[in-house]
């Protein structure tokens, strides 16, 4: 959050950070990486994370049980040019204009929010949470989610919801109840990053939930089908 706060802040002067750890890397990236690493894990001063985002393996974070950052350096590749990161920087906080980066539970952001907000969740899967493939800090109780968002449409919060998926044959997490009476779309997401990092090829298809009121606000599930046209070259995604 101390880094979305800067990207909404002071993006330039984020890029300008960014751009002379990108520029002292040059003469040793691979032991430039680890030094960053390791000035991170002491200062957790956010420029120092944006690095490390930009030249980690398949940009997977990963945190070790201490809570250190722990992934190691793509030496393929240097990370996005200072001009390239400067840009999206630049694109992301104006298109976030008036947005707040908080640090809190996301049960007080859900009930804060009023008829006209569109609140987007992103959870930690639950596939991936609550088994021993530990990719988060904390899992997130489901039966508390469900009663969360049971209480946010009954209140007529307009929501999206990306939860679990399968990639390939696997399945990550059971579906989320129907009595909710959610839309539920089934997106292509491309190719896992995961798989490929155990050196397998596998598609990911993503589940992704509409809450009643976003759909009627969006004048139904068909006026919802028909403003999602897949992108060119990607395999025909499958509408649930
Ligand atoms: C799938 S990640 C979201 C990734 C994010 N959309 C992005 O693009 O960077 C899930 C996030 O939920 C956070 N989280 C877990 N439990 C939470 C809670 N109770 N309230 C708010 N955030 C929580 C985790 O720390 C994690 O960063």
């Amino acid at each position: 959050m101390a880094l979305w706060q800067r990207i909404l802040a002071e993006p330039a002067a984020l890029a300008d950070d960014y751009e002379m750890l990108w520029q002292a890397q040059l003469s040793d990236p691979r032991s430039y990486f680890e030094d960053i690493r390791s000035k991170f894990n002491a200062t957790h001063e956010p420029h120092f994370l944006l690095y490390l985002l930009a030249r980690c393996v398949k940009a997977a974070v990963r945190y070790n049980r201490h809570g250190a950052f722990n992934q190691g350096a793509d030496n393929r590749r240097l990370g996005a040019k200072p001009a390239t990161m400067r840009a999206r920087l630049a694109a992301t906080s104006k298109a976030l204009t008036g947005a707040m980066a908080l640090t809190r539970d996301y049960t007080d952001a859900l009930r804060s929010a009023d008829l006209p907000d569109v609140v987007y969740m992103d959870p930690p899967y639950e596939g991936v949470s609550n088994t021993r493939d530990h990719r988060y800090m904390a899992g997130l109780s489901r039966e508390r989610f469900v009663e969360n968002l049971s209480d946010a449409i009954a209140r007529d919060v307009s929501f999206i919801l990306s939860y679990d998926g399968t990639t390939g044959t696997k399945s990550y997490g059971k579906p989320l109840t129907e009595s909710l009476k959610l839309t539920h779309l089934h997106l292509y997401a491309g190719k896992s990053s995961q798989a490929t990092l155990n050196g397998n090829t596998a598609h990911t298809v993503e589940s992704l939930y509409l809450s009643p009121a976003l759909v009627s606000r969006l004048g139904g599930v068909g006026q919802v089908m028909a403003r999602l046209v897949p992108a060119e070259a990607e395999p025909t995604p499958l509408w649930a």
